[in-house]
């Protein structure tokens, strides 16, 4: 009985050691490192981003794209929330974020309400970014869009704009370039399918589709047709237009759109081509899975939430997120 029973343990033990392998070997992220410091921290960020969504739900869909643009650019760092200094240009003007992301404010809030109560600075700027992004994506689609996030990250002292220009991907990018962009990411083809469904809610100004509606065919012609309005030939470049037309609701109607022509990015319809590739089935699977979509999603984030990531005594905690301590 003994030696059977210490048997199983070993192999057990060696189980559970190989499937923790790549976990360590990645990052030593985890869910509960604020549970002592400070167990308010998370309950707080949730309220504030909840009262964000309230008074305008875009604002989700802008935190939800500002730890995506944090963690493509140097790792989830916080490095995209840092105002340009005498030392560095950051990210903010590049580019992809320039005049487009959004949701500063709504950082420095929570910031602010974290540090007072946790008494003492303990919550890390890049730490916010994926719990905001988290919570708006389960307050717009309901609790199946829920998922743990981990915790642990620490903030990039240092940025660069030519870092955030050289690593976003561009709306105009083709199939392979938007693979070959996510792989270099340690990212792959189910996660740029999957995380591209992040254009489920928000909006896109006119500049970013323009080329899409007026020069290509793979669209619908009544989609088509109807954005020309908003979006003029010469003109409007700073109109909006959804990004599905279910723009405030966290759902599959973006891969549902996709299989009718009705993707707004260019990059959007990249994924669903009707050819039979895999990126077309993942599609169509996630368009009539809606339980799968939202259980790998939230994979898919986490394992975006762990691209190089400080830890131990690499970078710090930020007092204000817009500045180096
Ligand atoms: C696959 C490559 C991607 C490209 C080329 C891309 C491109 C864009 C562009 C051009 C916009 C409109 C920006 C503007 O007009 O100001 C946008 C918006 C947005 N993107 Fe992406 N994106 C990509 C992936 C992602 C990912 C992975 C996420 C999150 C998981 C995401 C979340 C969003 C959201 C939520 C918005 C709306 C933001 C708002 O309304 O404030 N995108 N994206
Ligand atoms: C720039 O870097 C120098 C040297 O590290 C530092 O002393 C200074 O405070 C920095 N300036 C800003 C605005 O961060
Ligand atoms: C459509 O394509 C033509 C030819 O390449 C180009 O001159 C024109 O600027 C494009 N139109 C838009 C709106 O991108």
């Amino acid at each position: 009985m003994a030696g059977q029973s210490v048997s199983v343990w070993v192999v057990i033990v060696a189980a559970v050691a190989i499937v923790m392998i790549p976990t360590c070997t990645t990052a030593q992220l985890d869910t509960d490192v604020y549970m002592k410091a400070c167990p308010q921290a998370l309950p707080i960020i949730r309220s504030v981003v909840k009262l964000a969504i309230n008074r305008e739900a875009r604002i989700g869909a802008s935190l939800l794209r500002l730890h995506f643009h944090d963690c493509f650019v140097n790792g989830c760092d916080g490095s995209v929330l840092l105002d340009d200094t005498a030392n560095f240009t950051g990210e903010k003007t590049a580019l992809p974020n320039l005049n487009s992301i959004r949701g500063f404010g709504v950082v420095d809030d929570i910031k602010a309400n974290l540090n007072s109560v946790c008494r003492g600075n303990v919550v890390s700027c890049a730490d916010i970014l994926a719990v905001a992004a988290r919570d708006s994506v389960e307050i717009l689609g309901g609790p199946s869009y829920s998922y743990e996030v981990l915790l642990g990250r620490r903030d990039a002292t240092t940025t660069s704009i030519n870092d955030a220009n050289r690593n976003l991907p561009p709306p105009f990018f083709n199939f392979p370039q938007l693979l070959s962009n996510f792989q270099s990411h340690g990212l792959d083809l189910q996660d740029l399918v999957l995380l591209s469904a992040g254009h489920t809610i928000g909006l896109a100004k006119c500049t970013t589709f323009r080329a899409r509606i007026y020069n290509e065919t793979n669209i619908d012609p009544d989609f088509a047709a109807s954005l020309k309005q908003g979006c003029p030939v010469n003109d409007g470049d700073n109109n909006m237009a959804p990004l599905d037309s279910t723009t405030a609701k966290f759902d599959t109607v973006y891969f549902k759109a996709l299989l009718e022509k009705k993707g707004l990015l260019h990059s959007d319809q990249e994924l669903f081509k009707g050819d039979g590739s895999d990126s077309d089935n993942l599609v169509q699977h996630y368009a009539n899975n809606p339980n799968d979509f939202a259980v790998d999603f939230g994979a898919s984030m986490i394992k975006m939430g762990n691209m190089k990531p400080l830890t131990g005594s690499d970078g710090e905690i930020r007092l204000n997120c817009r500045k180096i301590n």
